[in-house]
């Protein structure tokens, strides 16, 4: 699959990337801080239309680690205790400092949070890109 290109929106002291090559679509922004988040704008992430705290808090709940962000009083850190939950009839969501490496051991991914894919049917694997819901997948 084609890699998208890596979006990056700044608004003084802050910026936030979009990587849609990992987005999974779960809408968390665009509830949280519809200001901010709106994909109707060409502009879709305007960090300026809230409180930094606020945007902050809704990038670092962003589930599949799509939307980072850079701030002036320092980096995004992880989460301090590492987690992993799956999402019924959807992905694994893993949180901390993560490394994902294949069976050679060569790394795959580093981040803060991803969205696995535990259905088989992603055309991104490991990550989740949304194919559980056209291929109905069911678990808890
Ligand atoms: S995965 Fe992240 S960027 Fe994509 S819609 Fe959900 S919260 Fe927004
Ligand atoms: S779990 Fe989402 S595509 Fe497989």
């Amino acid at each position: 699959m084609p890699r998208k290109r890596i979006q990056r929106y700044e608004a003084g002291d802050l910026a936030v990337n979009f990587d849609p090559n990992l987005c999974v679509h779960a809408a968390r922004c665009l509830q949280t801080l519809p200001g901010v988040f709106d994909v109707r704008r060409r502009d879709w992430v305007r960090p300026a239309e809230a409180p930094v705290a606020e945007v902050i808090a809704t990038v670092r709940d962003c589930p599949s680690g799509a939307l980072t962000y850079e701030h002036s009083s320092g980096p995004e850190l992880p989460d301090p205790e590492p987690s992993a939950r799956t999402v019924r009839d959807g992905p694994i969501y893993v949180r901390g400092a993560v490394s994902l490496r294949d069976v050679e051991g060569g790394v795959i991914a580093e981040g803060t949070r991803f969205a696995l894919c535990r259905c088989g049917h992603s055309a991104n694997k490991p990550f989740c890109d949304n194919s559980h819901r056209a291929a109905g997948f069911r678990a808890d």
